[in-house]
């Protein structure tokens, strides 16, 4: 299905019948800029044909397409909620031929967190738009192993094996013929199926050196997952018949296989797990096609190797030239090492100096992104600079001074990379700007101060002073890496309280704030151990309510014990009112909870039709009790604190909740809900309290899976509200 024809599905349900259909309404919608990526960049590509053509795929962000001045735009941010797993990108390539074509093999999870089958998005216009071809099995984007795997043969996981196309990517048929599925899985007696997953095919690499242009490459290797038996493969006959690659070394898994073809040698990475956090033993191999002679060109031994290899390249420019970077050498820190004699010497990024200090034989900058810099890393022991999970490393076939590398964190890179060979001197710098990969768990818009806080998925949070330039810090006083939930005091509005959830028997995972975010304390009444959930402050800030992930719901009054809400269920939902201390809302189930003793005890008042799954409570900040509340049964309001409730006619089911500024002046606040409404799941704002509808988002911002994303209204602009995404950043939205 082409691309385009999503709009037109999706005008004809919004036009369809069916009762109450929402119109539309312009919005423009721009990332909040945290900037530096945030996480994990498995692969960047460069077309080895086209200068500055330039690729990365991420873990649960999509994909990117580089542009003339270093920056990256995004390519599938029309993935609606039916698409969701399509930001999973497993696997990337480009055409060398026909460089307009693009191929992506997409889907999140093989197991049963999505239960989806992977796709093949097909583009002729460089990622503009594409075409679907769906594979009868999954694929996994954000599985173990997923620095590897290869397309427009494409290597599977799963046990799927080799799967070839000849219709660029249209079709796809198992290369049954193929010896091997790989026998490697992290963890077989995973019962998740998350590590329990075959890892398969690592690398499909052609050696275009042995055919003619027009005719089909008869020369390819395969790296498969296997360890301790034949894991590198290779045809001389484009595909008829396969043979394992004799005298190799089958000791570790195979992670990249690069051809060097003015040399006719294919480089291999392996490491002994299949990535992206684990291996602690590797090797480097050269392999002469040639002579079939194998090298092992590892470039340290004995107690200096405690790490596997991962991203691996060479220069197209000046054969023997090659990098290869550790996996992960989680200490002192990530590292990468450079060649120009093929392999036989090797230097460093960085070398041990007197002391126990570090050489660092490299610059590091982070103008790009500040919070991602020497600030966040020297003040976090444990914290890399260089970076981690790193499998993705590639040098410009048309620049050697220009590289990029993906790490857990960002894309690292710099444009002097020559000066390694001369003054043994890099710069190494965040190059991810537009690349916005991070997971939004919570959203605050208070009435004053700043205008955005954010709880973060592995990078904490920030005080968004601005939206549109890179914050020069996530939250000050780290204590933890993932913020799970934040909230604001309604009469105090820079009385905030955020909780992690980081397990630790010293580092309480509730702090607070009377700042807005700019400095924090912990919370003493919090216990070690108690982590993650939700979390809701009184209206004059001195009492914490936590709906926590562990020991269920629980409250604390200026920082005393917090003490068990025995009222009610574990996992309630939890909100409180803006104006009144005492009061606090909560639901589960279908049943409706208040409290007006500061949480201390709770009361069922009402219920919520036949819910089974409420989802979140907003309250209207300038009217104590005018509560609504989400549900898989959709949207309710209660204007009497709760004893009663109304079901909107629409939504039929609603996520993420907010309240934003009124129209006008004085008025009712704008409702924004993620919702399925007549069965087009969209992003939707009602200005008279959920009589009527319109959809704000459209065909090129589908925000992927509604389920798992946030939002918050903001309260001083009318029609601005704020989506948090699984994968693709905050954004903001404006009425055009
Ligand atoms: C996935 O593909 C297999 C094989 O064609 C098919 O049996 C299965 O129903 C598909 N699953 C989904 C969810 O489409
Ligand atoms: C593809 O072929 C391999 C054998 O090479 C087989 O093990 C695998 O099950 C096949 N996969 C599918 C989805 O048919
Ligand atoms: C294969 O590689 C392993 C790990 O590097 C090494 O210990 C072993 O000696 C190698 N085997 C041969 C036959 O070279
Ligand atoms: C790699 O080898 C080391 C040393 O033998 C071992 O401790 C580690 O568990 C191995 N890692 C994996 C992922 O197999
Ligand atoms: C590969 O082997 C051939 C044949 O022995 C030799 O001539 C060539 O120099 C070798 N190539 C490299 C890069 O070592
Ligand atoms: C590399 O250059 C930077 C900037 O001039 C300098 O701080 C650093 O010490 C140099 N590295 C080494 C190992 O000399
Ligand atoms: C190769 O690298 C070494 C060490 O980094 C350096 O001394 C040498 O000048 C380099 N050779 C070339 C041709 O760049
Ligand atoms: C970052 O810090 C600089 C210098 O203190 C300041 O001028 C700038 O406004 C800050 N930027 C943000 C986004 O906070
Ligand atoms: C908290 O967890 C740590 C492990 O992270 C454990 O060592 C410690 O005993 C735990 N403390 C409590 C109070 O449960
Ligand atoms: C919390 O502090 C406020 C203000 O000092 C006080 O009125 C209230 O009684 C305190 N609550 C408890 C439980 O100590
Ligand atoms: C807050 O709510 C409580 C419980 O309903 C009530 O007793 C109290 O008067 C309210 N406080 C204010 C200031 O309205």
């Amino acid at each position: 299905m082409l691309i385009p024809n999503i709009l037109a599905v999706l005008a004809a349900v919004a036009i369809g019948p069916s009762v109450s259909a929402a119109s539309s309404q312009a919005y423009n919608w721009q990332n909040v800029k945290i900037g530096g990526g945030g996480g994990f960049t498995p692969d960047i590509i460069f077309n080895p044909s086209e200068k500055g053509l330039t690729y990365a795929r991420m873990d649960i962000g999509g994909a990117y397409k580089m542009n003339t001045d270093g920056s990256w735009t995004p390519l599938l941010d029309w993935a609606d909620n039916t698409r969701w797993d399509y930001w999973g990108v497993d696997a990337i390539a480009t055409d060398p031929v026909d460089t307009g074509r693009l191929y992506l093999a997409v889907g999140m999870y093989t197991n049963s967190y999505d239960p989806n089958n992977g796709t093949i998005l097909i583009s002729t216009d460089y990622g503009t738009s594409f075409t679907e071809s769906p594979l009868p099995f999954k694929v996994g984007g954000n599985m173990p192993s997923r620095g590897i795997n290869n397309i427009l043969y494409f290597g599977a996981r799963s046990g799927h094996g080799l799967w070839k196309s000849t219709d660029y990517g249209a079709t796809w048929t198992n290369v049954t013929n193929f010896p091997s599925v790989g026998t490697y899985a992290p963890d077989p007696s995973d019962t998740t199926g998350y590590n329990s997953d075959l890892t398969g095919l690592a690398f499909v690499t052609f050696d275009y050196t042995s055919g003619t242009s027009g005719e089909p490459t008869p020369t390819i290797f395969v790296g498969v997952a296997n360890e301790g038996s034949d894991n590198i493969f290779y045809t001389n006959d484009a595909g008829a018949t396969w043979s394992a690659v004799a005298g190799q070394n089958n000791t570790y898994l195979p992670h990249k296989g690069v051809l060097s073809p003015a040399e006719k040698v294919l480089y291999i990475s392996e490491s002994n797990g299949s990535g992206p956090y684990d291996g602690t033993l590797g090797a480097v191999y050269k392999y002469n096609i040639t002579s079939g002679v194998w090298t092992d060109i590892t470039p340290v031994s004995g107690s200096n190797l405690f790490f596997g290899f991962g991203g691996l390249s060479v220069d197209l420019q000046n054969p023997g030239t090659i990098m290869v970077a550790a996996l992960n050498s989680w200490y002192p820190d990530g590292q990468i090492f450079r060649s120009n004699d093929s392999g036989v010497t090797w230097s460093a990024l960085w070398s041990w100096g007197s002391d126990s200090t570090l050489d660092k034989w490299y610059t590091y900058s982070d103008s790009l992104a500040p919070w991602i810099g020497p600030d966040y890393t020297v003040t976090t022991p444990g914290t890399l600079q260089i970076g981690w999970m790193m499998e993705g490393l590639n040098i410009d076939p048309f620049d050697s001074d220009h590289w990029l590398y993906g790490t857990g964190m960002t894309i690292y890179g710099g444009y002097d990379l020559t000066k390694w060979d001369t003054v043994h001197n890099v710069t190494i710098e965040s190059l991810a700007n537009g690349v916005e990969e991070t997971a939004i768990l919570g959203l605050i818009s208070p009435p004053s101060g700043p205008p955005l806080l954010s709880a973060v998925g592995d990078i904490e949070g920030f005080v968004h002073y601005t939206l549109n330039t890179p914050p020069n810090a996530s939250y000050t006083n780290r204590a933890w890496t993932t913020t799970a939930d934040i909230d604001f005091a309604g009469n105090k509005p820079s009385n905030i309280v955020r909780v992690g959830t980081a397990t630790s028997s010293t580092v309480l995972q509730v702090s607070l704030s009377t700042d807005s975010g700019a400095t924090w304390s912990p919370d003493y009444g919090a216990a070690a151990n108690v982590t993650g959930g939700h979390v809701a402050l009184s209206a004059d800030g001195d009492t914490v309510l936590w709906s926590t992930g562990t020991n269920g719901v629980m409250v604390s009054q200026n920082m005393s014990t917090f003490t068990a809400v025995t009222s009610l269920p574990s996992g309630s939902i939890i909100a409180s009112d803006k104006l009144n201390d005492s009061i606090f809302y909560a639901a589960s189930g279908a049943d409706f909870y208040l409290s007006v003793d500061g949480g201390e005890t709770f009361d069922v008042t009402s219920t919520l039709g036949s819910s089974t799954a409420p989802v979140k409570i907003v309250v209207n900040p300038s009217l104590t009790g005018d509560v609504w509340v989400s549900s898989d049964k959709g949207i309710f309001h209660s204007t009497d604190t709760g004893s009663s409730f109304t079901a909107l006619s629409a939504p039929s089911e609603a996520w993420a909740i907010a309240l934003g500024a009124p129209a006008s002046s004085g008025g009712y606040p704008a409702l924004y809900a993620a919702a399925d409404i007549s069965g087009l799941v969209g992003y939707y704002r009602s200005d008279d309290t959920g009589a009527t509808w319109v959809q704000i988002n459209d065909a090129a911002h589908g925000f992927a899976q509604a389920s798992a994303n946030v939002m918050t209204g903001d309260p001083r602009i009318y029609g601005r509200v704020y989506i948090g995404t699984n994968g693709r950043g905050i954004w903001y939205g404006d009425i055009a």
